[in-house]
């Protein structure tokens, strides 16, 4: 089955297969290492804040850093309020974005405190004024990224995803969890279902899509437009090429490329790409994830994480690659 490209707006995605936003982690190298491998349709920024935002530089911040490759690219915005926006989106929009997120399902507590992310979804008001005022300031395509809500309410959940859509959103991304259950419980993708069953937008399943049967398991079972992935795109950044691959008629696959030439290709893009201050704490964040490849894991994470430098920490890792093999996938 090979999933139909997904339109938000005029903005093609081909194949509906798309990044997740994901702070600290879903940066130009992240998205750089996934498009040399091919399969993903959409890149996500990591949540930016849309108040720091217009006194950033899109040449020496790290958020913003982009390069040619990582298209097409929606910047996602943390945003509390109306005023926040103008600014933020000139920004964004000098950036060359092809479109633009209202992020309102984070749910660490210094943001929630300060009205942003999932405080959203517990004030209707605010939120449809947050969506009125970014619709007016752009014509790029416009895309929320909702949870399920503080508590399972489906008439509030309901009325919250018809908000969206009436105020202007083009698509809609479903991560289909409670704000308590931060990322343990499943996801329950048949929410994904309902809201894709009750709105004429786009809706982008998200949640434990982690490998190409996962995928498709996704899309047939909730009707959605595109599958988001996250966590797992971290592990196997190759994983969007393994999915198209896998999705195609003629059902290719090939078997996948070998972890430790994943982990020195990162570490090449990251020296090139980020200063050098900012290197290390990246490195060790993506290698949280990269190390599940293994059984023996934590101690890469570890080598890594007490390392000083990102050479050193390739050093380690390299040494580490040497004795231990990857995890089959
Ligand atoms: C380390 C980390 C950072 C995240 N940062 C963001 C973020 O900046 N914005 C956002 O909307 N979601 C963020 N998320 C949530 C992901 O976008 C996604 O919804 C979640 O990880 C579930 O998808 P997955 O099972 O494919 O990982 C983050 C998740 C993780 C693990």
């Amino acid at each position: 089955m090979k999933p139909k490209p997904l339109y938000i707006k005029t903005l093609r995605v081909d194949p509906p297969l798309v990044l997740a936003p994901m702070s600290g982690l879903s940066h130009t190298v992240l998205r750089q290492l996934v498009a040399e491998y091919g399969g993903c349709g959409l890149f996500y920024s990591e949540m930016l804040s849309a108040r720091a935002l217009p006194l950033e530089s899109p040449e020496s911040s790290t958020w913003l850093r982009r390069s040619a490759h990582e298209r097409p690219i929606i910047y996602q915005l943390l945003v509390s309020s109306g005023e926040e926006l103008p600014g933020a989106i000139e920004k964004v929009d000098a950036c060359g974005a092809d479109g633009l997120d209202l992020n309102m399902g984070c749910t660490t507590a210094l943001i929630t405190k300060r009205g942003g992310g999932i405080a959203l979804m517990k004030d209707l008001k605010r939120a449809q004024a947050i969506v009125t005022v970014s619709r007016q300031a752009t014509q790029l395509p416009l895309t929320a990224k909702i949870r399920l809500g503080w508590t399972l309410n489906w008439h509030a959940l309901r009325d919250f995803c018809l908000m969206l859509q009436e105020s202007g959103v083009d698509a809609i991304s479903v991560h289909p969890r409670l704000k308590q259950d931060r990322l343990k419980r499943p996801a329950r993708w048949e929410y994904i279902g309902r809201i894709k069953g009750l709105l004429d937008i786009p809706v982008i399943g998200n949640g434990d899509v982690d490998s190409p049967e996962a995928a498709l398991r996704m899309f047939n079972q909730t009707g959605c437009d595109a599958v988001m992935i996250g966590r797992a795109a971290v592990r196997r950044p190759w994983l969007f090429s393994q999915i198209t691959g896998w999705l195609s008629p003629s059902h290719h696959n090939e078997s996948p490329p070998e972890p430790p030439e994943a982990y020195n290709r990162f570490v090449s893009l990251l020296n090139a790409s980020i200063d050098p201050e900012c290197a290390l704490p990246l490195l060790k964040r993506f290698t949280f994830y990269f190390a599940q490849n293994y059984a023996f894991g934590h101690t890469l994470w570890r080598l890594v994480h007490n390392a000083k430098s990102t050479t050193e920490a390739l050093a380690h890792a390299n040494d580490f690659f040497q004795t231990q093999p990857a995890k089959p996938g």
